[in-house]
C-alpha cells in the first residue's frame, strides 16, 4: 500500500510552498488527522537557539503539531541559500535519497498523512545526478503545485505539469497563491487556462495577505482552504486506501 501524503512543489522558489504546506497541514490536523511533515533539503538554514535549523520545517511543525525529532523532519540542513547541490558541495555533503526515504518511512509509521515540501521547483538539482523531481518520483507521492497568480504563471505551471508527467509523477492539482485583492485580467483567466491546458484542477486560489506574521497568514489560509475544493480532495487522499 502506498503511504499517504503529498509532495508540495512550486513553479519557482519563494512562491509560497511553505505557507501553503503549513495551511494544508493545519487544515488536516484540525480535521483530526495525525500529520507528519518533511522538509528533506533546506538551503539557507539558520541558527536558532544555538542549533542549525530549517525555518520552513519549524513552521510546518507548528502547523502540523508533529513531534518527530528535527533530524527526521529536516534531514539535510545547508547553510548557504543556494541551489541545494551547490550549497551541499560547498559543505562537503552529498545529498542522497536513502536518508530522505528513511525519514519518510519513519514519519509514515506514526502519522496518517505526510506532507513533503520540496526545494525550489522540480528541476532544482540536489546532487550531481539528482533532481527534486527524482525525489518526488521516488517517494511516489502525488504533486500539489503552488503557482503565482499573475502574468507568466500559465507558462510556468504548464511546464511544471509537463515535467511531472514525463517522469510519471501524478499531479493532484494546482494552488494559486498570493492573488491580489483586485485581480487584473491575467489573474482572472490564469486558473481557467491552467486547468484547461494542463488538464489538472486548480484546487484553491488563495489571496495575498497583508499580515506580515507567517503564523497569522497560515491561520487565514487554513480557514480559506476549508471552503475550497482542495479541502475535499485532501480528505479523499488522506482517507482512502491507495493501491
Ligand atoms: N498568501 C500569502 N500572503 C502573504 N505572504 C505570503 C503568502 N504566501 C507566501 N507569502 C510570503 O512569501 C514569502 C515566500 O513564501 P514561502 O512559503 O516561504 O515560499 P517557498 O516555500 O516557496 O520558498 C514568505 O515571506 C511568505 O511569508
Ligand atoms: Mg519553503
Amino acid at each position: 500500500m502506498r503511504a499517504k501524503g503529498i509532495f508540495i512543489t512550486g513553479t519557482d522558489t519563494g512562491i509560497g510552498k511553505t505557507i501553503v504546506a503549513a495551511a494544508v497541514a493545519r487544515h488536516l490536523r484540525k480535521t483530526g488527522f495525525r500529520v507528519g511533515v518533511l522538509k528533506p533539503v533546506t538551503s539557507g538554514a539558520v541558527v536558532l537557539d544555538g542549533r542549525l535549523a530549517s525555518e520552513d520545517a519549524e513552521l510546518l511543525r507548528w502547523a502540523s503539531e508533529c513531534s518527530t525529532p528535527d533530524r527526521i523532519i529536516a534531514p539535510y540542513l545547508l547553510r548557504e541559500p543556494l541551489a541545494p547541490s551547490e550549497a551541499a558541495s560547498r559543505e562537503g555533503v552529498v545529498i542522497e535519497l536513502g536518508p530522505i526515504r528513511e525519514a519518510f518511512d519513519n514519519l509514515s509509521s506514526c502519522h496518517d498523512f505526510i506532507i513533503v515540501e520540496g526545494a525550489g521547483g522540480l528541476l532544482v538539482p540536489l546532487a550531481e545526478h539528482l533532481l527534486v523531481a527524482d525525489l518526488a518520483a521516488t517517494l511516489s507521492l502525488p504533486l500539489l503545485i503552488v503557482a503565482r497568480p499573475n502574468l507568466g504563471t500559465v507558462n510556468h505551471t504548464l511546464m511544471t505539469c509537463e515535467c511531472a508527467r514525463t517522469r510519471g509523477i501524478e499531479v493532484l492539482g494546482v494552488v494559486i497563491n498570493g492573488q491580489s485583492a483586485q485581480p487584473d485580467a491575467a489573474e482572472e483567466y490564469a486558473p481557467r487556462l491552467i486547468s484547461k491546458l494542463a488538464a489538472v484542477p486548480v484546487l484553491a486560489t488563495l489571496p495575498r495577505c497583508s499580515d506580515g506574521d507567517e503564523k497569522n497568514i497560515v491561520k487565514t489560509l487554513t480557514n480559506l482552504i476549508a471552503q475550497q475544493p482542495l479541502a475535499a480532495r485532501l480528505i479523499t487522499e488522506a482517507s482512502h486506501d491507495n493501491p
